[in-house]
């Protein structure tokens, strides 16, 4: 894990969370390559369902998984999760 690198150059922590965990399968700026959504079912932040989810759904998804997205709570301290809700909750445009 780097994220002390990382972080260094994002504007926020969740930004290089986000980076660093996310984006290989959600993709940057929240929208997965069109074969990864085929694939695995990653919904893009422009997704009806995606912009429905509340804030604690989105915290429960990330935590303990969904799908074929593997939980996450052996890999981040529940203040980078919401850390990281909260970075992909600001690239939903509602
Ligand atoms: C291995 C690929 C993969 C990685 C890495 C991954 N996800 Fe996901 N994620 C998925 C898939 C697939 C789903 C869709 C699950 C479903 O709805 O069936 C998903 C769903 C979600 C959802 C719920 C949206 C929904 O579908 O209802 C959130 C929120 C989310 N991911 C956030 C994150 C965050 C934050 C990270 C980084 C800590 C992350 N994901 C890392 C694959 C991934």
């Amino acid at each position: 894990m780097c994220l002390v690198s990382a972080a260094g150059f994002a504007q926020s922590p969740g930004a290089a969370i986000f980076k660093a965990h996310c984006q290989v399968c959600h993709g940057a700026g929240g929208i997965p390559n069109p074969a990864l959504e085929r694939l695995l079912g990653v919904l893009p932040v422009t997704s009806p369902e995606m912009k429905q989810l509340t804030p604690k759904e989105m915290f429960s998804a990330v935590q303990n998984g969904k799908g074929k997205m593997p939980g996450w709570k052996s890999k981040l301290m529940d203040a980078q999760i919401s850390e990281v809700a909260a970075y992909l909750r600001t690239l939903i445009k509602k």
